[in-house]
């Protein structure tokens, strides 16, 4: 399957997961950067990014190349924020809502501590699908490494395959 790996990180923990899964699938890895940066340090970073995504934003992204035609499979990652999608792939979402339908879509989310079951729901709902075809959820996979961490991105990439 042609598979590319979309997601947007802001302290590389969402970004580490990426590069594996995209390495482990031969998928094309795609970031996403909003055009006017969130704070990302100190209480600011907290306040507005999980402002934006309680209140469902969906700021600007810099310019990049995601050609729906070229992939069967996109598997999608972000943080959660609030218990909700980080923004910048709320804003993908949005974007690219028709142009998913029909291929197989999957995503992963990283966390501190809870939030993602209902991030993933609301992601599948921001679609319009029904559910996502394999969904993984790591805890700060880059800052706190834990030893089922790779146990947990080898099954959600054979589910992948
Ligand atoms: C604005 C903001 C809101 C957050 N909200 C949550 C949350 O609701 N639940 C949670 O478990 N972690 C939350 N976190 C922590 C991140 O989801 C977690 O640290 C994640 O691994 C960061 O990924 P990244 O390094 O790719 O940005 C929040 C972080 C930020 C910056």
């Amino acid at each position: 399957m042609k598979t590319a790996v979309v997601y947007y990180s802001m302290g590389g923990n969402t970004a580490f997961a990426a590069q594996q899964i995209a390495e482990a699938l031969g998928a094309e890895l795609i970031a996403l950067q909003p055009v006017r940066g969130y704070p990302d340090r100190g209480l600011r970073k907290f306040l507005w990014g999980g402002k934006s995504a309680v209140m469902a934003e969906t700021p600007e992204l810099q310019p990049y190349v995601f050609q729906p035609e070229k992939y069967d499979q996109v598997i999608l990652g972000f943080p959660v924020w609030a218990g909700n999608v980080a923004p910048p792939l709320r804003t993908f979402a949005r974007d690219h809502r028709e142009q998913l339908r029909g291929k197989r879509v999957a995503a992963f989310a990283c966390q501190s501590g809870a939030g993602a079951e209902k991030a993933l729901a609301r992601l599948a709902e921001c679609l319009g699908l029904p559910g996502l075809a394999a969904r993984l959820i790591l805890i700060d996979p880059k800052d706190r490494p834990k030893q089922d961490t790779a146990a947990k991105l080898r099954v959600f990439c054979d589910q992948c395959r």
